[in-house]
């Protein structure tokens, strides 16, 4: 008998890897800002400021429209107590408008082998890094457990609505 296929991830499953993936990617900015500020001429720092900053301008946003588009929307009609989180979650949304400008300038200096002249940088990092914690630790204590007790037939809308979020 062959072994059976994998099961397909879940919506929680791909939840808690955005989540994942968003901690590893603000980690991975540090280390690299780190290393341009300590060598300036760092091998690694141009390849990896590319891959930042296509995480920072394409995924990271298709997260949160998962939760704007496609979560919220349901989780407050089972829950309307949740309704003033949930809007001061999506708030946290629109400030990613500001917060990513300056830090996606400097990563595209950076992938192009040039120097940020932002003396700010340090800040700006910080101030995206912490907001990114503290933003995934609201929703994890506040909703999560939530959503994985809504209606199976929901959490499924949610899965394919993602999935085809990711296959434009
Ligand atoms: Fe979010
Ligand atoms: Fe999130």
């Amino acid at each position: 008998m062959k072994p059976p296929l994998p099961l397909e991830d879940t919506a929680e499953d791909m939840l808690r890897s955005c989540h994942a993936k968003m901690r590893q990617f603000s980690a991975i900015l540090v280390r690299t800002i780190d290393a341009w500020h300590a060598d300036e001429s760092h091998p690694q720092v141009p390849a990896a400021a590319a891959s930042l900053g296509r995480y920072f301008r394409e995924a990271l946003p298709m997260h949160a429209r998962d939760e704007d588009e496609s979560i919220s929307p349901r989780l407050v009609v089972a829950h309307p107590e949740l309704a003033p989180m949930l809007a001061e979650l999506e708030q946290g949304h629109v400030a990613l408008k500001t917060l990513l400008p300056p830090v996606l300038a400097a990563l595209d200096e950076l992938a192009a082998n040039g120097a940020p002249e932002d003396p700010e940088l340090h800040e700006h990092v910080t101030a995206l890094v912490e907001h990114l914690e503290a933003h995934a630790a609201m929703e994890e204590r506040g909703w999560f457990r939530l959503f994985g007790e809504l209606p199976e037939a929901e959490r499924r809308a949610v899965r394919l609505e993602m999935a085809a979020r990711r296959a434009r």
